[in-house]
C-alpha cells in the first residue's frame, strides 16, 4: 500500500460537553467505516475551560447512542498550538469561530471552516454565509437529537470533502 500521510480534524464547540464530542464521534464511525481511521486522527475541545477532565453530557451520549455511536469523551480546551497541528478545525457556531481568530495573530495551518459550511454540500458555503450548530445545553433531549441529525449531514459532506481534497479514493 502507498504512504498516506495523516490528515488530523479538529471539532470545537464552547464547551467540549455536547457538540463537539457529538460531531467527533459520528464523524469516527463514519471515518471506521471507510476502514480510514489509521489515516484521519479526530479530536475535539472547547473554547473554554468550563468542564475540561469532564465526561460528555450525558443527553449527547444518549442520543449518540441511540444511533449506534459511542461517545468515550473527557473535555479539553482548545489551544493556540492545535491550530498549527491540525489540518481542519470545525467551529460549531460563529461566537467559537471569533473565539479561534483570537487565539494567535500568527500564520495558521489549519483550514477553520464552520460546520454548518458543510449542511448541504461537501463544497462548503462559506463561513459569513453558514448557520450556527445551535447550543442544546439549557435545551431538552429533543434539541440534541436535532442537533445530532445536524451534525450526521455535515460529517458525511464534511468526509466527502477532506478525501476529495486529500485525493483520497471515496468507495
Ligand atoms: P457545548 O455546550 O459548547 O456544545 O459543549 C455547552 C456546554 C456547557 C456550557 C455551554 C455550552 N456552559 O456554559 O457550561
Amino acid at each position: 500500500m502507498t504512504e498516506r500521510k495523516t490528515i488530523s480534524v479538529m471539532f470545537v464547540c464552547l464547551g467540549n460537553i455536547c457538540r463537539s464530542p457529538l460531531a467527533h464521534f459520528i464523524f469516527e464511525t463514519l471515518v471506521s467505516k471507510k476502514q480510514l481511521k489509521e489515516y484521519i486522527k479526530i479530536e475535539s475541545s472547547g473554547t473554554a475551560g468550563y468542564h475540561i477532565g469532564e465526561k460528555a453530557d450525558e443527553r449527547s451520549i444518549a442520543v449518540a447512542k441511540a444511533h449506534g455511536v459511542e461517545v468515550k469523551h473527557r473535555a479539553k480546551q482548545l489551544k493556540a498550538s492545535d491550530l498549527q497541528k491540525f489540518d481542519y478545525v470545525l467551529p460549531m457556531d460563529q461566537s467559537n469561530y471569533k473565539d479561534i481568530m483570537g487565539l494567535t495573530s500568527r500564520p495558521i495551518k489549519a483550514e477553520i471552516i464552520k460546520m454548518r459550511c458543510f449542511e448541504f454540500s461537501s463544497q462548503p458555503i462559506t463561513n459569513e454565509n453558514s448557520l450556527d450548530v445551535p447550543d442544546p445545553y439549557y435545551g431538552n433531549e429533543d434539541g440534541f437529537e436535532e442537533i445530532y441529525q445536524l451534525l450526521e449531514k455535515c460529517c458525511v459532506n464534511l468526509l466527502d470533502y477532506i478525501l476529495k481534497e486529500k485525493n483520497i479514493a471515496n468507495d
